[in-house]
């Protein structure tokens, strides 16, 4: 057997139980909390959030309940709708907001509550590449991964550990990505289209600016950034990304 593989297997092994009630992997881009057996999973989308309760089989539970949510100063209480197998609620917030939020849910006849938070968004001062990036970003990659790079309903986040610089999405990864796609692996979103819209040769100016972005956000500051140590956004159940 290969020896790092055969590591790999036994640090799998050691590290699971630490996890199993910490963080279930989120399926749309979302900070995921566990109550109990089971997981919740947060999205802020621009105009509104997401919800979605599993078991412990990643099974869609039924649920009701309502968001409290701390926005620049003010408290509102949103009330969520069932919407498929999530809860959604209108909300004046947006992706690059700052926010805190506090679930108070009710899910296969137990009370459930979660905080999340997510920070500001930071725009960093950006270079002549990373500024041409930032237009072919908006023009080509917004409409799915946001305009704040925090994902939508159609895509995940790009500011998020998973894609950290020197992870398992390196700059080679990311530019082969641009030029052509990639069926869907990490989340539950579907497969990314090859951008049309983008020139060959346009990929790194892209990639420079989801670098500047990344940076500016904390995205890959830290050396822990590849397995976040904030429970709230663990790496649990995602068995490597080993397999471009
Ligand atoms: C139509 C929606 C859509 C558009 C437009 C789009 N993406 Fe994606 N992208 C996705 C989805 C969905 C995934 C997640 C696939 C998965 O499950 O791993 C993804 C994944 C990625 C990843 C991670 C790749 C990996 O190897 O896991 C990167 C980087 C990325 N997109 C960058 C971009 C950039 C840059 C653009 C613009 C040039 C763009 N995307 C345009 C939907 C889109």
């Amino acid at each position: 057997m290969n020896k790092s593989l055969f590591a790999l297997a036994v640090l799998a092994t050691l590290s699971a139980p630490a996890f199993a009630h910490q963080a279930a992997t989120p399926f749309y881009g979302g900070q995921t909390a566990a109550s109990g057996d089971l997981h919740v999973e947060f999205a802020i989308r621009d105009g509104g959030l997401r919800v979605w309760v599993r078991d412990h089989a990643e099974k869609p539970v039924a649920a009701t309940g309502k968001v409290t949510l701390l926005l620049g100063g003010a408290k509102s209480e949103i009330t969520l709708r069932a919407d498929g197998d999530r809860l959604v609620g209108e909300a004046p917030v947006k992706t690059a907001d700052k926010v805190v939020a506090v679930l108070a849910l009710s899910a296969g006849g137990k009370a459930v509550s979660a905080r999340f938070a997510q920070e500001a968004l930071v725009q960093p001062a950006l270079n002549a590449g990373a500024s041409v990036g930032q237009g072919l970003f908006a023009a080509n990659c917004a409409s799915c991964h946001g305009p704040s790079l925090r994902g939508t309903d159609q895509g995940p986040p790009l500011l998020h550990a998973w894609y950290a610089p020197g992870g398992g999405h390196d700059d080679t990864q990311v530019l082969k990505v641009i030029g052509n796609g990639t069926q869907g692996h990490m989340w539950k979103f579907g497969d990314m289209p090859k951008p049309e819209g983008v020139k060959a040769g346009q990929e790194k100016d892209i990639l420079a600016y989801i670098r500047a972005m990344q940076a500016a956000n904390g995205i890959g500051a830290a050396p822990s950034a590849a397995m976040p140590a904030m429970p709230m956004d663990g790496h649990a159940g995602h068995g490597g990304h080993t397999g471009h």
